[in-house]
C-alpha cells in the first residue's frame, strides 16, 4: 500500500444486466458524485459480473453504453471520475482468480446473492454466480479505496471482501487497504412498487414495480398512482415500515428525492390520505430524474464521445490495476515477466 496517500479513494460498479432503476440511482449512483472533488473516483458497468445470468449479447451491449451515459448524466464529469467498463480492463479477471483460491467455500454459500438468484435460475446455477463474490472483490482492492458506495444488499458482500483481503494481508503483509462499505441512510433499500416487501430489481420480470432512470414521466406517475399502498383503514402518511411496508417505502423515495424527513412529510400529509400523496410522490421522482434522461439521451446520441470516455476510462484505470495486480502476483510467489 502506497504510504502517505492523501486522497481518500471511492469505488463502485453496477451490472449491465437490466436497465437501470431508481433503486440503483437512490441506493448508489445518487452517492457516487458528491465528494469527486476531494476522492479519486472509480466507477465502472460490471459486464464480467451480468453474465452469471443469461444475457442477450445485444441487449448487454446496449445497455452497457447506456449505463455509461446514464453515469455521466447522473453527474459523474469523466474528467474527474473514472469511468470504464470492467471487462477492458483484464487485471478485474486476473485478480479474481488469485482471490477465488482466498475465498471459502462456506463464505460463498452464505451469500444471500447467490441463494436468491440460484433460486430464481434454476437451470443454470453456474460456477460464476457461486464465485462472483470473489471478482467482486477483486473489483474493490485493485483500486486500494476507503470507500465503496452501495445499496444495503451488496453489504454483504463487502464485508466478505474485507475478510478476504483481511485473510490475504495476514499471509503476506499490508497488500490491500480494507475498505468499508458506504450506504445512504434514506433510499439504501427502494423496495418494488407493486410487491413493497422485494427489492426494486432491474432484472424484475415485473416492469409495474421497478421505475427505470430512462423512463417517460407519464409511465412513472402511472407506477407510482397504482403502486401498492396498505391495506389498513387509517388510510394516513405515517411511517411504519413493518406495519405499512407500501406506504415506508413511498415515504423513503420521497425523502430521498426532496429531501425531506419522514416528521416533515407526515405534517405535509396530515389528513389528506394516499390519494394525495403518491401524485406527490410521483412528481418528485420525475423531477429528479427529468435532467439525467434527458441527458442520457443527448449523450446516447454521441457515440463517439462515451467511446472516449470509456477508453480513457480503461487506460487509467488499468495503471492503478496493474498495479496492485504485480504487488500480488510477486508475494504468491509467481515469476516475474
Ligand atoms: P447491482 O448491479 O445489483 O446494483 C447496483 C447498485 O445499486 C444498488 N441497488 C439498490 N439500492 C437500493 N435499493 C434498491 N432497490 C437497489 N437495487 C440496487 C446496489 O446495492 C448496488 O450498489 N455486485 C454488484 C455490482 C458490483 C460491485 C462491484 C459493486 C460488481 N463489482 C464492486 C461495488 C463494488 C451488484 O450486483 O449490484
Amino acid at each position: 500500500m502506497e504510504e502517505n496517500k492523501k486522497r481518500k479513494v471511492m469505488l463502485s460498479g453496477i451490472q449491465p444486466s437490466g436497465d437501470l432503476t431508481l433503486g440503483s440511482y437512490l441506493g448508489a449512483i445518487k452517492n457516487w458524485g458528491a465528494r469527486a472533488d476531494e476522492f479519486d473516483c472509480y466507477y465502472f458497468m460490471a459486464d464480467l459480473h451480468s453474465i452469471t445470468v443469461r444475457q442477450t449479447p445485444a441487449d448487454l451491449r446496449r445497455r452497457t453504453l447506456e449505463q455509461l451515459a446514464q453515469y455521466i448524466a447522473c453527474g459523474l464529469d469523466p474528467e474527474k471520475n473514472t469511468l470504464f467498463i470492467q471487462s477492458h480492463v483484464p487485471e478485474h479477471t486476473q485478480l479474481g482468480w488469485v482471490l477465488n483460491c482466498y475465498t471459502m467455500f462456506g463464505e460463498l454459500s452464505r451469500m444471500t446473492q447467490f441463494k436468491d438468484k440460484s433460486a430464481k435460475n434454476a437451470e443454470n446455477i453456474n460456477g460464476g454466480l457461486f464465485t462472483y463474490p470473489a471478482l467482486m472483490a477483486a473489483d474493490i482492492l485493485l483500486y486500494q479505496p476507503d470507500y465503496v458506495p452501495v445499496g444495503d444488499d451488496q453489504k454483504q458482500h463487502v464485508e466478505l471482501c474485507r475478510d478476504v483481503a483481511m485473510r490475504f494481508n495476514n499471509i503476506y503483509g499490508d497488500v490491500f487497504r480494507i475498505p468499508e462499505p458506504y450506504i445512504p441512510k434514506v433510499g439504501a433499500r427502494v423496495m418494488s412498487l407493486s410487491a413493497p416487501t422485494s427489492k426494486m430489481s432491474k432484472s424484475d420480470k415485473d416492469p409495474n414495480g421497478c421505475v427505470y432512470l430512462l423512463e417517460a414521466p407519464e409511465v412513472i406517475a402511472r407506477k407510482f398512482k397504482r403502486a401498492v399502498t396498505d391495506s389498513d383503514t387509517e388510510r394516513c402518511v405515517r411511517y411504519a415500515p413493518e406495519e405499512k411496508p407500501g406506504v415506508a417505502n413511498l415515504m423513503s423515495i420521497y425523502s430521498a428525492c426532496t429531501g425531506k424527513a419522514y416528521a416533515e412529510i407526515e405534517a405535509e400529509f396530515d389528513g389528506r390520505g394516499y390519494g394525495a400523496f403518491k401524485p406527490a410522490v410521483a412528481d418528485a421522482v420525475v423531477e429528479t430524474l427529468r435532467p439525467i434522461r434527458e441527458e442520457s439521451e443527448r449523450l446516447l446520441r454521441d457515440k463517439g464521445y462515451l467511446e472516449q470516455v470509456y477508453r480513457a476510462g480503461a487506460e487509467k484505470a488499468s495503471a492503478i490495476a496493474g498495479k496492485t495486480l504485480r504487488k500480488v502476483y510477486k508475494k504468491v510467489g509467481f515469476v516475474a515477466k
